[in-house]
């Protein structure tokens, strides 16, 4: 997808994105949230949507999201307000390409059904593997691309639907793991139908 696409797609997703998408995806948020609460620290939570993990984080943990959608962030806004949510430091617009934090900032990333949404998630990956302090954890939950049966051929034919749809659903795991400062220390599938993926990625601590 491009930038505008995103802008675009997310913009219809915005009023109706709780309701549907959101709500199939839950069960991966959940999983992701336990992981991070367990920990210690500040979260970047990369893409962060309309905000619907936000509630659920650890009081003792300081949270930053962003996003690129006004749409989404909004809702993030409104939710942050309306439940006092003061374990959240800010809520930024942002393009995950080019994230504005110094180096080495967070202890803990979370990524959660944005890899395959951003364009260029090599890029992102780069991104988030710098701001990452060393020792510090990527956790991701995402929908990767599988090699074979009824699934793989629907997500064959909805691939060219990117632009519309507002994801990548032929998206490889392999696209994430490029770089070498991350490598892979948890995998699990997840609901709906272990049709999703949680995983954590480590940054070395010499780096
Ligand atoms: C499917 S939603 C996931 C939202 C949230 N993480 C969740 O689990 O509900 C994907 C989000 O990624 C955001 N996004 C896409 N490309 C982005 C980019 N380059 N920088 C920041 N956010 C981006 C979209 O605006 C959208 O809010």
């Amino acid at each position: 997808m491009d930038i505008k696409a995103v802008e675009e797609s997310y913009a219809r997703w915005a009023p109706v994105y709780d309701r549907t998408f959101g709500a199939v995806t839950r069960a991966g948020r959940r999983r992701a949230v336990q992981f991070i609460n367990a920990r210690e620290g500040n979260v970047l939570e990369v893409g962060v949507g309309t905000g619907l993990s936000l509630q659920h984080y650890a009081p003792h943990l300081k949270v930053t999201g962003i996003d690129f959608s006004h749409d989404m962030l909004k809702k993030a806004e409104a939710k942050v307000q309306e439940m006092n949510l003061s374990h959240v430091e800010a809520l930024r617009q942002m393009d995950a390409r080019q994230l504005d934090f110094p180096d080495n900032a967070f202890d803990t990333v979370a990524a959660m059904h944005v890899l395959s949404v951003v364009p260029e998630p090599e890029q992102v990956m780069r991104e988030i593997a710098r701001v990452l302090k060393p020792g510090g954890k990527l956790v991701v939950t995402n929908h990767f691309k599988s090699g074979k049966g009824v699934r793989a051929s629907l997500e064959r034919l909805s691939a060219p639907l990117a632009n519309v749809i507002g994801w990548h659903s032929d998206f490889e795991l392999e696209t994430i793991l490029k770089d070498d400062r991350l490598r892979i220390e948890q995998q699990e599938s997840l609901p709906p139908l272990g049709m999703m993926t949680f995983l954590v990625l480590e940054k070395h601590q010499n780096n």
